[in-house]
């Protein structure tokens, strides 16, 4: 092995409107950091086609004498989470830190090539022309979402050592040795090889490639041609070099047609092979528009010795299944190493590229991203497909960009796809960022969690009802909207949540009203006054008045006799007479565990009513954040009688800087019930969609309930239909569309956090027994995870193992 001086080709940078490196052999580039703007499994086949016109674009601007490099650096990094006060949180960071992921980060550098002269002379023109080009260049990035960041003179020489050095997951590296030899290069303790694309040998004009290829799920999911880059394993750092040059049009048409010639002179099967290949590029020319250019495509691993032709014969066999047999030519490896630092593409030798079309060209370029982080004041985190925390705004940030009008979500899944679950997630985290929290369960899936922070857990009973006094209002308070709640209370009450109040009998309610209040007012009556049962007393003579003087039919006897079992001395007494219990208020987190009552006709809708109102209360007279979540009470109300009420809720939540969550299982239940779709789902601009594989049957139903195109219903189809859980812990995952898009996340926790949102009876009651022993929350699940570990067993059998020992504790006779 013969050890290289490794010298570099430049002689300086100078900054112009952009920082502009100069090659000693006089070609000079400019380097842009983009994005790639197709987010991988968007499922969205036109972003890929928009990238490729963007660049088909781009190449029209420069025109011949220019070189455009795209480089992708896919670098293998170690999650680190930011430390946390918060136990929970906490545990989150350490389970994913120190976890590996493949960061993407992309260059493109545009090159002026400048026609060698023995003395190199200053064209003032042809530079001005370059910077407007760049710039031009900048603009359909900037518009095209790539955003484009032009490099400075030191983020320059920042980016060629790091590439010289080879290493882009470390913040501090050095330069180690560095030496070459025919099959590779060695960096320090790494070997970097580089695998180019296409055997010039055997020049073939790929006739058949696409923007992007598809990945078989059952059904096609388009993903990037090189989208098995991320999985090469063993390998440290991947850098893809896309290299396309263009060259003077005349020229190379005019060498192209006397090749023609000379071919079809020599009649051979070959030879017509060739005249053919010709004829469609020389076609493809004239119809499109396209350019010749030539290409050069290198992909240049790097990783231990010991697993370096692991991953060229992973690599070499990936693009063989799409038809690419990389060059056999591995001994230029220097060549192709220095021919890939940006800047340097002077360098690349007639045999390493490809003439090709435009077309053709940008079809091989890398066109994808990861998940990114949202800049956003309110993060919550959720993993990407990769397993590693991304941070998303799900309330606030999507607001100001109008991608989404209010902050209600309507989530839905299967019975057991991890709604519950993903809610505690995502609540957790709602309440670590000071955001108030009533929620409505008929399952305590939300024990652990309110257990951990603390809140006010509140069980439905017979013996101690949930109460309020709807009545009692002050006098600002008495309006439109008011007045509406009042009637469809008094509606619930009489023709339950199925029935239906006709117009009459409507009208009859709504003038009652205003005279009960107008009378308690006039009379200056006490505020104690106020309540259901001064309301019936009244009510019962004011009908009977309204009805003789209007001589209109009114079933009063129905009226009288249904409605007096919410008088103080009828059987639910005491759930509209008295108050409410005002400490609410205060709590930040509260459960109401409804379940007791989720069969009862009456008490299951008017209890949902009554949170309701609570939440509305508190949201009027608090500042902060605030979010209701309902998981299956929401169907108590869902009727035409509760239309009205549901769409006021909703339009007063996004007033207040709040949020109403419906979570629900049941598919019968949405398709073909206009209240929630009008009143629901029109309202909430949030969808999550946990596994829908159960519905696939219907899901044709769904997608036109939930407004989702055909690009988000393959996303949907995505959901946990991935091979992305090698190195990670269980998990699901769902599908947040906010506004029009969607994107799917991992629901993934850490162990501590999975003992606080599980539902899985044996696990609470397991995690319960030590919640027990133990004074604090913290204490307890400690031990448990400690014991646990310890154990050596699944989750599954130490649960059982702990329940056991305690029945058998109970029930043995000491
Ligand atoms: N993201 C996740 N990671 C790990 N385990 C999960 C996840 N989501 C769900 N599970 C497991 O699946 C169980 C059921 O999940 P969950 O209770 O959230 O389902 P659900 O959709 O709310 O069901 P239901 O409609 O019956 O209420 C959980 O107890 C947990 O064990
Ligand atoms: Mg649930």
């Amino acid at each position: 092995m013969k050890a290289k001086e490794f010298s570099r080709p430049f002689i300086g940078i100078k900054t112009y409107a952009y920082a502009v490196l100069f090659h000693e052999k006089s070609d000079h580039s400019v380097i842009i950091k983009i994005t790639n703007p197709v987010l991988q499994y968007s499922a969205d086949v036109a972003a890929y086609q928009d990238f490729h016109h963007v660049f088909s674009n781009i190449i029209k601007i420069l025109g011949a004498g220019y070189t455009v490099q795209k480089l992708d650096i896919l670098a293998l990094k170690k999650f680190r989470g930011k430390a946390s006060a918060d136990y929970l949180s906490q545990k989150y960071n350490e389970a994913f830190t120190g976890r590996e992921y493949r960061d993407i980060t992309t260059y493109l550098t545009i090159t002026r090539n400048v026609k060698r002269t023995t003395f190199f002379t200053y064209d003032e023109k042809d530079f001005k022309n370059f910077e407007r080009n760049v710039a031009k260049v900048v603009d359909v990035l900037q518009n095209r979402n790539f955003q484009p960041v032009p490099l400075k003179e030191k983020e320059i020489i920042s980016l060629l050592n790091r590439f010289v050095a080879f290493n882009f997951s470390d913040e501090v590296y050095s330069f180690n040795n560095f030496s070459a030899s025919e099959e590779s290069i060695k960096i320090g303790n790494r070997t970097v090889k580089s695998i180019s694309l296409v055997d010039i040998d055997e020049i073939n004009f790929p006739a058949t490639i696409k923007p992007h290829t598809d990945l078989n799920l059952g059904y096609s999911l388009p993903v990037d041609l090189m989208h098995f880059l991320h999985a090469i394993p063993g390998t440290n750092c991947i850098a893809y070099n896309q290299t396309i040059q263009i060259p003077d049009q005349r020229l190379e048409l005019a060498k192209l047609a006397a090749k023609r010639k000379k071919h079809t002179s020599m009649p051979d099967p070959a030879n017509d092979l060739a005249v053919a290949d010709i004829d469609r590029v020389m076609t493809d020319i004239a119809r499109d528009n396209q350019l010749l250019v030539f290409g050069h495509y290198n992909i240049i691993l790097s990783a231990p010795d010991q697993v370096i032709d692991r991953a060229t014969n992973y690599l070499e066999s990936s693009l063989f299944s799409f038809g690419i047999i990389p060059s056999k030519q591995a001994t230029n490896q220097l060549e192709l190493f220095r021919a890939a630092i940006p800047g340097n593409q002077e360098e690349l030798k007639h045999y390493d590229k490809f003439q090709t079309t435009t077309d053709a060209a940008i079809c091989l370029l890398f066109k994808e991203s990861l998940l990114q982080d949202e800049a956003s004041e309110f993060q919550i985190l959720f993993s990407d497909r990769q397993g590693i925390p991304v941070a998303i705004d799900t309330s606030d940030l999507p607001i100001h960009t109008q991608r989404m009008n209010n902050r209600n979500k309507f989530v839905l899944g299967p019975s057991g796809t991890g709604k519950s679950f993903f809610m505690n997630h995502m609540i957790r985290q709602y309440a670590l960022q000071d955001t108030d929290i009533i929620l409505v369960d008929t399952g305590h899936s939300y024990s652990g969690l309110c257990q951990y922070y603390g809140g006010r857990y509140i069980t439905y009973s017979e013996e101690k009802p949930i109460t309020m006094n709807p009545f009692r209002i002050v006098r600002e308070e008495f309006n439109e909207e008011k007045r509406e709640f009042l009637k469809s209370l008094i509606g619930l009450l009489w023709k339950g949540a199925a029935g239906a109040v006709n117009q009459i009998e409507d009208s009859v309610i709504s003038s009652v009203i205003s005279a009960y209040y107008e009378d308690f007012y006039a009379q200056q009556r006490e505020a104690r006054y106020l309540s259901f049962q001064s309301f019936y007393d009244f009510s019962i003579s004011k009908i009977a008045e309204i009805t003789e003087k209007e001589t209109i039919e009114f079933d009063l006897k129905s009226y009288r006799f249904i409605l007096k079992k919410f008088c103080l001395a009828g059987e639910y007494g005491a759930i509209l007479n008295n108050e409410m219990d005002s400490s609410l208020f205060d709590d930040r987190f509260i459960v109401f565990e409804i379940d007791a009552i989720k069969e009862h006709k009456i008490l299951f809708p008017l209890t949902t009513i009554i949170i309701m109102d609570v939440f509305l209360q508190k949201m009027r007279h608090k500042k902060n954040r605030k979010a209701l979540i309902i998981e299956e009470a929401w169907k108590a109300i869902a009727s035409p009688l509760m239309a009205g009420y549901i769409l006021y809720v909703y339009k007063t939540v996004r007033k207040f800087w709040g949020e109403a969550v419906v979570v629900t299982q049941e598919l019968d239940d949405i398709i073909g019930n206009a209240v929630v779709k009008n009143s629901i789902i029109n309202n909430s601009d949030t969808i999550c969609l946990l596994d829908q594989t159960k519905f696939k049957d219907n899901f044709s139903e769904i997608a036109n309930l939930l407004a989702l195109n055909e690009v988000e219903q393959n996303k949907i189809f995505t959901i946990n239909n991935l091979d992305n859980h090698e190195g990670r812990g269980r998990f699901k995952e769902v599908y947040i569309k906010r506004g029009a898009r969607g994107e799917v996340y991992g629901v993934e926790v850490s162990l501590h956090e999975y003992l606080t949102f599980t539902t899985e009876r044996k696990e609470k009651e397991a995690v319960a027994l030590y919640l027990q022993q133990y004074p604090s929350y913290q204490e307890a699940l400690d031990r448990f995870v400690q014991d646990f570990r310890q154990s050596g067993l699944k989750l599954n059998d130490f649960t059982n193992l702990i329940n056991r020992q305690y029945h058998e504790k109970v029930f043995l006779p000491a």
